[in-house]
């Protein structure tokens, strides 16, 4: 079975932002269930040291440059055997919160270093200079803070293979020439065919360039960045290597996922006890200081509050959506204007908008749980995991046709509806008013009790546990520790 080095920027219960710390705290346990001997590389942010548990040291390896030794503490990740290495520098991770942001929402002014430093202990461990013993037939890295680790071993004649996931190409990591500069990176590495980028140095491309196998949290998101209107400027890139790019959708951890047992929940329940769903409802409703109407559809929504949820498309309906019948609870934090607006309209709309500002896991679980509808309006959405909960739950999901939404949700057509194979409602443009028609669509159609409850129990029924994809992945290193046999390559297209 191969050795997994997992390098990632974020994973749950540790740290997290979004759907990343969720397939990084999972993905690795289920590999490891499947017998891959995997170790989970994180930096050692204050706040996810603070919830590891108990840390011993394991290594230290002095870096040029630096003023202390660094040091690789490890732990086991929460609710799992899995072995977590922290990269412990604490001048750039000693701090307390956003992992990405200060207080004021903005990044650190020294995040290139700090990924930098990341990823260049990533490669010690991986090439067996970091005073350690375990060394990987795999590195499999994650967004662009992991993206200078295939740019780095790819210089290397022995090395293990590397995997580069794409969670968001949207993040690409742009720093100025300076910057580059700064972190004394081999001069090579500036040109289009590698770290640059119209004029600024891209992480991720370090990854979309050097590694030996690409892939994205869905299949249609692996289709859709290699066009201009998904591929943020790196479609081409990605044509380039279309062969060597596949899209494994993600799975979710269905026990912490998982109604029956869900210790955040007012009432667990199930398929077979679905009715205690209501007790949930009512709860949600109390909570956000909403009337506390079972009769009343209330729709749900958790996120980062950007521009890629939609959240302007919400803004915008709100007029003409506060006139129907329902209510709408809202858990994010995001952008400082979206975060006002939506204040300022539930201060409006008091009795139907409730919104809360924040990052809450309980009350991500009390929204997939207690409310009727979830929305998604997204303008991209890679995978997308709260519609995966949400079908868990019980909950129907109302998505766009984007990313790997419409490869997860099956729009309530006429036909779908006849078979029972329908799990949610989709509709196709990121405009208001086709937003606003697909929850006319869903309020008509929860009307039709019959028809609802088939279509919550078919969402019930997928099976979106990581079974499936872990098994992919594990095919996928195989294949990479094939490629990477063939002579690097050249590539020769602009990025
Ligand atoms: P993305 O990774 O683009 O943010 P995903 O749907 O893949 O989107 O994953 C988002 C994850 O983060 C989900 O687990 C969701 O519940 C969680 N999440 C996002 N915002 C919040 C929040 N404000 N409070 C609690 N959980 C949140
Ligand atoms: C990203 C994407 C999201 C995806 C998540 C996990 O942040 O925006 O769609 O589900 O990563 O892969």
């Amino acid at each position: 079975m191969p050795k997994i080095l997992f390098v990632a920027s974020e994973a749950h219960p540790l740290i997290k932002t979004g759907g990343l710390g969720d397939v990084a705290g999972s993905l690795p346990a289920a590999l490891q269930s499947l017998r891959a001997d995997v170790r989970l590389l994180l930096p050692a942010y204050h706040d996810a040291l603070a919830r590891a548990g108990k840390l011993k040291t394991v290594a230290r390896c002095a870096i040029e440059n630096l003023s202390a030794p660094v040091r690789i503490l490890e732990a086991r990740l929460p609710g799992t055997g899995l072995i977590v290495w922290f990269v412990d520098y604490p001048p750039a991770y000693d701090r307390r919160g956003h992992p990405y942001l200060d207080a004021g929402g903005r990044p650190w002014p020294d995040n290139a270093m700090r990924y930098a430093l990341f990823a260049d202990v990533a490669v010690r461990i991986a090439l067996g200079r970091a005073n350690m013993k375990w060394r990987p037939d795999v590195v499999h890295c994650h967004d662009w803070q992991t993206g200078l680790v295939p740019a780095w071993l790819a210089m290397e004649k022995i090395r293990p293979a590397t995997v580069f996931t794409i969670h968001n190409l949207a993040y690409q990591g742009l720093f100025p020439r300076e910057t580059f500069e700064a972190l004394g990176l081999p001069a090579a590495l500036w040109s289009h065919e590698a770290l640059e980028f119209h004029g600024w140095m891209s992480f991720i491309k370090g990854g979309l360039v050097y590694a030996d196998r690409l892939t994205t949290v869905s299949p249609n998101y692996a289709r859709e960045i290699r066009t201009p209107e998904f591929g943020c400027g790196l479609d081409g890139l990605l044509r380039h290597r279309a062969g060597r790019l596949t899209g494994i959708l993600n799975g979710i951890d269905d026990k912490e996922w998982n109604p029956a047992r869900d210790p955040f929940l007012e009432k667990g329940y199930s398929s077979r006890r679905l009715q205690d769903k209501l007790a949930n409802k009512l709860a949600l409703q109390r909570e956000f200081g909403l009337p506390e109407q079972s009769g009343t559809p209330l729709i749900g929504m958790v996120g980062r509050l950007v521009h890629q949820k939609g959240i302007d498309l919400v803004l915008e309906t709100l007029p003409g959506l506060m006139h129907r019948p329902i209510q709408l609870v809202l858990l994010g934090s995001g952008e400082a204007g979206y975060e006002e607006a939506l204040r300022a309209q539930a201060a409006r709309y008091a009795k139907r908008l409730a919104v809360r500002i924040g990052y809450d896991e309980r009350l991500a679980h009390m929204i997939e749980a207690g409310a009727d509808m979830f929305l998604m309006p997204s303008r991209f959405e890679p995978c997308g995991l709260n519609q995966l909960y949400s079908q868990r739950y019980g909950t129907i999901p109302i998505v766009r046709r984007v990313g790997g939404l419409a490869d997860t949700v099956a729009d309530a057509t006429k036909a779908r509806l006849k078979t029972g194979s329908a799990t949610g409602i989709v509709f196709e443009e990121a405009r208001a008013s086709a937003m606003l028609a697909a929850i006319d669509r869903a309020l008509v159609l929860q009307q039709k009790k019959p028809a609802w409850k088939r279509m919550m129990l078919a969402g019930m029924r997928q099976d979106y546990s990581w079974r499936h994809s872990a098994t992919e992945y594990l095919r996928l290193y195989r294949q990479a520790m094939r490629d990477k046999r063939t002579p690097p390559r050249k590539p020769t297209v602009r990025g």
